[in-house]
């Protein structure tokens, strides 16, 4: 049942219209001022319709008004005027009353523009709530849209690492070794769940820069000239921008495309960054793609032992490896077994 509610400090005029609404079938309340009938609202909840005077000692209708639109934008405002108030009846339409009512009232008007007030607001309910209802499909939709987007893009770049891997016999599993060592390496690190899912995905697209490498560079056996190192460098940079649109969720494996092959002590590239300006993941895949670098086959030289590799990272600490994620890396090696990572 509507709930309608009457203010009027005039108490003939409340009984009255109190009397015509309840027989018509309506909830009715009455008060004799704004303040009164802000409480109300704010007691029993907000009503459907507010029949409301617009001259009353203390703050006026013009004033509910305001307070009723501000807060209760579901409540219909009816104002009553006298003869010569029209022109402020209708300063109240246009501030957001739905219509007025001059008095004195005629009981047939009051029905009827009460009936067509709270279904004219029923209709504007509803309205807005299937408006909201399709904005929020809409924003989920468009959420959903992006996730696939993302996730696609994702399916994509791995499928170029696949690509760059084939055309480079010696990197074959390369990536997915980089990425299942670093995860290994900075769960013993005690990292988080959400660390550890970008050091894969930095792991597996760390070098996804090299697509841009000539072969003839990539797959050189023995010593690169210096005009060959700096293009082979550039695979880092290259890499963190194919990657670009991964920036605003996933910053951490930019850094680890960018950054992977910095040095401690700061004679890496591209930026010569030393010790802890490395970011964590970053230091983690340099040390497990070095390492990974040394116990496979490259096209400049065989496979070493992996008590070599080993050797090889003790003797690189706080030169070119970070020595707490070498330790780390050494206690999460599998059973010092690489036969089944590699193959
Ligand atoms: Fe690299």
């Amino acid at each position: 049942m509507p709930r309608i509610l009457v203010v009027d400090d005039d108490p003939m005029v409340r009984d009255v219209l109190t009397r015509v609404l309840k027989v018509q079938g309506y909830a009715v309340e009455q008060v004799g001022g704004v303040d009164e009938a802000l409480d109300l609202c704010y007691r029993d909840g907000e009503v459907d319709l507010v029949i409301s005077d617009i001259h009353m000692p203390g703050r006026d209708g013009v004033a509910l008004l305001a307070e009723l639109r501000m807060r209760y934008p579901d409540t219909a405002v009816l104002m009553l005027t006298g003869d010569d108030d029209v022109g402020l009846a209708v300063e109240c339409l246009k501030k957001g009353a739905m219509d007025y009512l001059a008095k004195p009232v005629q009981i047939q008007e009051v029905r009827a523009r009460v009936e067509k007030a709270i279904e004219e607001q029923q209709q504007r309910i509803e309205l807005r709530q299937l408006r909201d209802g399709y904005q929020a499909e809409l924003e989920g939709r468009v959420l959903q849209l992006s996730q696939r987007n993302k996730e696609m893009f994702l399916a994509q770049v791995q499928m170029a690492v696949r690509m760059l891997e084939a055309k480079d016999v010696y990197t074959r599993g390369h990536s997915a070794r980089v990425a299942e060592y670093a995860v290994l390496t900075g769960r013993q690190l005690g990292l988080g769940r959400a660390v550890l899912d970008d050091l894969r995905l930095g792991g597996d697209l760390h070098d996804i820069g090299k697509i841009g490498t000539r072969d003839a560079v990539l797959n050189k056996p023995g010593r690169l000239t210096d005009e060959e190192f700096t293009e082979m460098k550039r695979h880092v940079t290259d890499g963190e921008e194919m990657l670009g649109v991964l920036r605003a969720d996933h910053p951490e494996v930019l850094h680890i495309v960018r950054w992977h092959h910095e040095r401690i002590d700061g004679s890496g590239f591209p930026d010569g960054l030393i010790g802890a300006q490395i970011p964590l993941s970053a230091r983690i895949v340099g040390v497990v793609d070095a390492f990974d670098a040394m116990t496979s086959t490259r096209a400049y030289r065989v496979e070493q032992s992996l008590e070599y590799a080993f050797g090889e990272l003790e003797r690189g600490k706080g030169r070119q490896f970070d020595a707490d994620v070498v330790d780390a890396f050494v206690l999460a090696f599998p059973n010092r077994s690489a036969a089944t990572l590699r193959h």
